[in-house]
């Protein structure tokens, strides 16, 4: 991709891989960088047993009863992998990804969330693990087979590589920790700081601009819209263009997330299946699965909303008119369809009104992309909603299964997003002193003590250091002052919880009065630690009720590296 870009000015050849693991399909790509020499990015286009040659590989495993990885990705869809695995009683993961999703995700009206039950003995954390595992099987394969040289690079390169992971909108600092703990487990890194993320949505949109297929739209000044519409998520954001040529994105609205992919469609439809065959020859699990499988190939991604019926194959060649089927197929007729899509696009429409609304109605175009926005019905509808409101959309189309690993890598190589915006409030909990005339602190009388310099004191009241909504500069330092009190006895080793808090307005208290959760709204990310002995040492005592002591004024600092927050003092 892109012949034009400027020779790497590094000292030293380096790996970069980018890895976007989907909720239903997965992809990688490789980039060598070789001081002097345009960095040129390659797709895994061949992964074990595919039918064709595709980027996308099923984010499938299958498990034996002891736990052990016996299959990944398109070899699981061999009929004598499935024979295999009846056999032998194989489990088969699918949709884990989800199970790494944050529990404030806003809830999507008609969606309930079922995901497939994990295998007995497999943690998501070990299944991110195990799929980590192979791709990097994958990536050493393709890099050691498309070089002259492959083995030797391979092995000289890949223990300081950085690897790209790719994350849905919603996705957080402790769910990032979670997938770079997985890259170290699964040997793809030796080290947590190789692991870099990027949202899949700022990928595709550096891709899609990268692409070429836009460029009417790249205005300086102008505001773009993008929306991934994942298997699993939908993901949209707002982007001002500061800059054409280098791309440079400001966001404009804080990047949302919503549970309402693809694998949605299937659970709607797999809901019904089930009460339409109850009670049936076909009320079996072997196939509702085969139904569903039929579903897929088929029924959900020709559907275009005016079809007046699908079918789905149930296998045989038996009827049943009552119920509709015909020659081992059954009819789902065109409004039970639509109810299938329904929640996934009114979360859709809903999602970029919100976003345009919040960047001041000032957006007029809107690209669209990832698996779900291929449906027919789905781009009509949306379509039709974009017009009504004299909103372009695009679906740029093309290899867009590209778009997120090759995104990701341009990512890494350019920074091209240059600034975001705040998802949450972030800040930490402090004391304040107590005082019986502001009755907010008076009620939690209980919970008064005195501090080692011996003034009295309430704990857990908020303290902002980054406000919601706040444009945050890539690599700026956000940073607050805090104070606490220490004696000569005291141990020197501070901790600091760190919070982001959902809504507007955060109130004054994390906590309830005597209550030991935190208020609704609150996230907490992390605890961070710091040893205070040299400020401590460089402090003068204080003297206050006889207690002699230092008052120790110290740093908390975060730093935005990618759409990670890394704190640090
Ligand atoms: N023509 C189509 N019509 C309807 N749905 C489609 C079509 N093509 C693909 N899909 C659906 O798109 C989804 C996969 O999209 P994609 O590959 O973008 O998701 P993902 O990357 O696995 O998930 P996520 O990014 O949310 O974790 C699947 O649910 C698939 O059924
Ligand atoms: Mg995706």
């Amino acid at each position: 991709m892109r012949s034009n870009r400027r020779p790497y000015q590094g000292p030293r050849t380096q790996l970069v891989v980018s890895i976007d693991i989907g909720t239903t399909f997965s992809a990688a790509s490789v980039c060598i960088l070789q001081p002097g020499t345009p960095p040129v990015f390659e797709e895994i286009l061949r992964w074990p047993k595919q039918a064709n040659p595709d980027a996308k590989v099923p984010s499938l495993v299958y498990y034996d009863s002891s736990g052990k990885p016996r299959c990944f990705g398109a070899e699981t869809d061999s009929p004598d992998t499935k024979a295999e695995a009846d056999e032998e009683g194989w489990i088969k993961a699918e949709w884990w990804k989800l199970y790494l999703r944050p529990d404030y995700l806003p809830k999507i009206d008609g969606i309930e969330i079922e995901i497939p039950e994990l295998p007995p003995s497999r943690t998501v954390d070990d299944i991110f693990a195990d799929f980590l595992e192979y791709v990097k099987g994958q990536l050493q394969v393709h890099v050691t087979s498309s070089h002259g040289n492959g083995e030797s690079l391979w092995n000289s390169l890949y223990r300081n590589m950085d690897v790209v992971l790719t994350t849905p909108n919603g996705w957080e600092g402790r769910h990032q920790h979670r997938m770079r703990e997985a890259a170290i487990a699964a040997g793809l890194v030796i080290r947590g700081t190789q692991v870099k993320f990027v949202t899949e949505a700022e990928a595709a949109v550096i891709y899609t601009a990268e692409s070429g297929k836009i460029n009417d739209w790249l205005v300086e000044d102008e505001h773009l819209i993008v929306c991934d519409c994942g298997g699993g998520t939908v993901d949209i954001t707002g982007y001002r263009i500061q800059n054409v040529s280098p791309l440079r994105l400001e966001e404009m609205s804080y990047p949302r997330c919503y549970l309402a992919g693809g694998v949605f469609v299937n659970q709607a439809a797999k809901i019904y299946l089930m009460e339409r065959l109850s009670g049936s020859d076909w009320d079996d699990e072997t196939t509702i699965e085969h139904a569903m499988q039929s579903f897929e190939r088929n029924a959900k991604r020709s559907f275009d909303g005016k079809n007046t019926f699908m079918t789905v194959e149930l296998g045989g060649s038996k009827g049943d008119i009552k119920r509709g089927i015909v020659r081992g197929r059954l009819k789902i007729q065109k409004a039970d369809m639509i109810s299938f899509f329904e929640p996934s696009i009114q979360a859709i429409i809903e999602g970029l009104q919100e976003t345009l609304h919040e960047g001041g109605d000032v957006a007029n175009k809107i690209i669209i992309g990832g698996g779900l926005s291929n449906s027919p019905h789905v781009f009509s509808q949306l379509q039709k909603w974009a017009s009504d409101l004299g909103l372009k959309l695009s679906r740029p189309g093309g290899p867009i299964e590209k778009a997120v690993t090759s995104g990701a890598l341009s990512w890494y190589l350019d920074a091209s997003v240059s600034s975001r915006v705040a998802k949450f409030h972030y800040g930490t909990n402090v004391a304040v002193p107590f005082d019986r005339n502001d009755p907010e602190v008076a009620c939690r009388e209980s919970e008064k003590y005195q501090d080692v310099l011996g003034e009295w004191k309430i704990d857990g009241a908020w303290s902002e250091i980054v406000e919601k909504n706040e444009k945050i500069k890539t690599g700026k330092e956000y940073s607050a002052w805090f104070h606490r009190p220490f004696t000569d006895a005291d141990e020197l080793t501070v901790s600091m919880d760190l919070y982001a808090y959902r809504w507007s307005r955060p109130p004054r208290f994390i906590k309830d009065p005597g209550c030991n959760m935190e208020k609704d709204g609150f996230l907490h990310l992390c605890t961070v630690e710091a040893d205070l002995t040299s400020c401590y040492t460089a402090a003068p005592y204080s003297t206050a009720r006889n207690k002699k002591g230092q008052r120790i004024k110290y740093l908390q600092a975060r730093t935005l590296k990618g759409v990670e927050s890394v704190p640090h003092y």
